[in-house]
């Protein structure tokens, strides 16, 4: 592949693996754009493509989330004539199978053999995990278009770190307050074993408990898991008043279906954060008719952006956006509006996370800010499931920030 060299367009990726504060990862990707400058031939030419290494899941019960992030970034660049901030790009692809062993393999891939400008990445959150680390060592920017683990914007906070979607402590912290409200005292948890069933489990008890109800008890399985019958029979036994829990992808549509097989779902209301229902009502919609969840993302939100976006998205892909296919469309935006800021003069690291941070992004979701730990500060609506689609029932949570416990920007 021909790469024309250009200053600004020096990786900045070739640093040692160290913590990068914020100072140095601004001073070194300067240094060495300076010092690529001066060995580089004169060359009238077209500024050279940003490199955009996309990693997400291709296959397993999360591979449909991967193309739908895929799809959003590129409808949100594609707006754009195809370009960041004037610059062409090229595209670099890693099926990371949502499997957290093989995380510092595939990225290593897109950023040591690649050379990839900017990371885009991931869904499963413990994969996100080993990617922010050799982000943080390497100081590639890397761009979370889903993964919610909440040490990425919390402890692991890093300026070359941003998060376009949630952190798993934020979607289901409103859930609490709802189910409470709709009279539940008593709630069975259930979800995969791992960081972000974990978080959301924290995180729901942590807003139920707050408004008088009981987790009395927590379910777990290993993600990505499905046996789900021993549990759903405990859960049965258990008769609480309901019953919260967080799935996704696939695994989310085999639970839903399995919750009604089990003869439950007339019985213990189901909810969720809203993971659960999105992007899997094609394939389970009669099972899931009614179930309540909470998200940054209705099928139904009261707003033209929206409403442009889900006819432009239809017409182009042949198939109905979902949380995943926006999450993906805001970080073509965050990308897009940095570039256009910079004059897509990407060497400019400084000027390049300042526009980040001061991001404005006017999404399909409702308008959104960057928090100063790189987490969207959103709104949280709940959403009931009716026909096809999760319906916008009311703002559950307005403009919620994740605490961003322990981020110390450096
Ligand atoms: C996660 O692993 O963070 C995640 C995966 C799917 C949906 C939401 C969160």
């Amino acid at each position: 592949m021909s790469h024309t060299l250009n200053p600004s367009d020096t990786p900045i990726n070739l640093t040692p693996a160290a913590p990068v504060s914020r100072r140095r990862f601004i001073t070194l990707s300067g240094g060495v754009a300076a010092g690529a400058a001066l060995s580089a031939p004169f060359v009238q030419a077209q500024p050279a493509k940003i490199k955009v290494g996309m990693m997400l899941p291709a296959t397993g019960t999360f591979a449909s989330l991967g193309t739908a992030i895929t799809n959003g970034f590129r409808m949100a660049v594609g707006e754009r004539g195809g370009k960041l901030g004037s610059r062409e790009i090229e595209y670099f692809a890693v099926d990371d199978e949502s499997n957290p062993a093989k995380a510092p393999e595939n990225t290593n891939r897109l950023v040591q053999r690649d050379k990839v400008d900017v990371l885009v990445g991931t869904v499963h959150s413990g994969v996100a995990l080993g990617m922010a680390k050799i982000a943080k060592e390497t100081g590639t920017l890397l761009l979370i278009p889903n993964a919610g683990a909440d040490d990425i914007t919390g402890p692991m906070c890093s300026p070359n770190i941003f998060r376009t979607s949630f952190s798993n402590w934020q979607p289901i912290h409103p859930l609490g307050k709802v189910m409470a409200e709709r009279g539940h005292k008593t709630a069975v948890w259930i979800s995969w074993k791992y960081a972000a069933g974990d978080e959301s489990a924290r995180s729901f008890k942590e807003g139920f408990e707050k408004t008088g109800g009981k987790v009395v008890k927590e379910l777990g399985l290993p993600f990505p898991n499905v046996e789900f019958q021993a549990l759903l029979a405990e859960i049965a036994a258990i008769k609480p008043d309901a019953v919260a829990c967080f799935f996704a992808g696939a695994g989310a549509a085999k639970f839903i279906s399995d919750y009604a097989a089990a003869g439950l779902k007339d019985k213990i209301p189901l909810y969720g954060s809203g993971f659960l229902t999105d992007g899997v009502l094609q394939a389970v919609q009669a099972q899931a008719q009614g179930v309540m969840t909470t998200l940054h993302y209705a099928d139904s939100l009261p707003s033209k952006r929206d409403q442009e976006f889900r006819l432009n998205y239809a017409k182009q892909f042949k198939m109905q956006p979902d949380v995943y296919a926006v999450q993906g469309y805001d970080t073509g935006l965050l990308l897009a509006q940095a570039m256009e800021s910079v004059k897509g003069d990407f060497g400019n690291k400084a000027a390049l996370i300042k526009a980040m941070e001061g991001v404005k992004i006017d999404s399909p979701r409702g308008a959104w800010t960057m928090s100063k730990e790189h987490n969207p500060t959103q709104d949280i609506y709940l959403r009931k499931v009716e026909g096809e689609q999760n319906k916008f029932v009311s703002v559950a949570w307005k403009a919620l920030a994740d605490p961003g416990r322990g981020c110390r920007m450096a």
